[in-house]
């Protein structure tokens, strides 16, 4: 099951964006829209890509094993306004060739397994693909970060097939189980729809990460022992 956002670059975003982005300063803007129109295309064309091969493992697994390792899919891609203060604040300037070098996750892909170990499995599968490079892993579940959060990170490159070339175009998957999506979706909302100092829950946030590790360890034996 594949959970989409809509794009997010259409005629009447970029109208209004585009006031926008003229009262940030950024010059000539109005005629790079058409170039980030392309550009998110491009994003947009390496997101389909890659969800669709993760559906294809997913099926794959499920005819020959009767089990879907994967449980649902969110594809997302980043916004104009997102894009735009990314830059600011890595004080990268504002054009197209800064948003190709500094912001790899234009294109997003959660991808919410069932198992811990199916996360593992479903990054193997993935990555020894001909047509999929590894350009960057962090593996926050084998180090979780200090507040308790954890998550597989890759960022693969994909090549798009266009009309006049072809273009490696690099896409950001965030691997998780759903115990630690409901940590971190739970933690993201406390942490940005409150104005509260979120410092005096910290300690209770990371024993709501450890318990639910430690579930999930008891959950993934409970299966190894069943499926031994
Ligand atoms: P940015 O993408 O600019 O943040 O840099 P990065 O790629 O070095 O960051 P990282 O890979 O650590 O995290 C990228 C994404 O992971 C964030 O945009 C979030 O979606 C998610 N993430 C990372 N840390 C946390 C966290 O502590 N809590 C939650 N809820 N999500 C997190
Ligand atoms: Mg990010």
């Amino acid at each position: 099951m594949i959970l989409e956002r809509k794009m997010q670059m259409n005629v009447p975003d970029l109208k209004q964006q585009d006031g926008y982005i003229e009262s940030s300063g950024v010059e000539n803007m109005r005629s790079s829209i058409v170039e980030f129109a392309g550009l998110f295309h491009l994003y947009n064309s390496a997101m389909k890509e890659v969800s669709t091969k993760l559906e294809i493992l997913d099926d794959e697994f499920h005819i020959r094993h009767s089990y879907n390792p994967i449980h649902h899919l969110e594809c997302r891609i980043k916004s104009l306004r997102s894009i735009h203060d990314k830059l600011l604040k890595r004080g990268a300037a504002l054009s197209i060739d800064s948003v190709r070098e500094y912001v790899n996750d234009i294109a997003g892909i959660r991808v919410i397994c069932n198992f811990v170990d199916d996360i593992y499995l479903t990054e193997k599968l993935l990555l020894r693909q001909a047509d999929i490079t590894l350009l960057k892993r962090k593996d926050y579940i084998a180090s979780p970060k200090e507040n308790g959060y954890r998550s597989l990170h890759l960022v693969v490159e994909v090549p798009v097939f266009l009309s006049d070339k072809t273009e490696n175009v690099p896409v950001e998957i965030q691997m998780r189980t759903v115990a630690m999506d409901y940590w971190a979706s739970l933690e993201h909302m406390l942490r940005y729809k409150n104005s509260v100092d979120m410092q005096e829950h910290s300690g209770n946030l990371l024993h709501c990460a450890n318990v639910l590790a430690e579930t999930e360890r008891t959950m993934q034996e409970i299966r190894n022992s069943i499926e031994r």
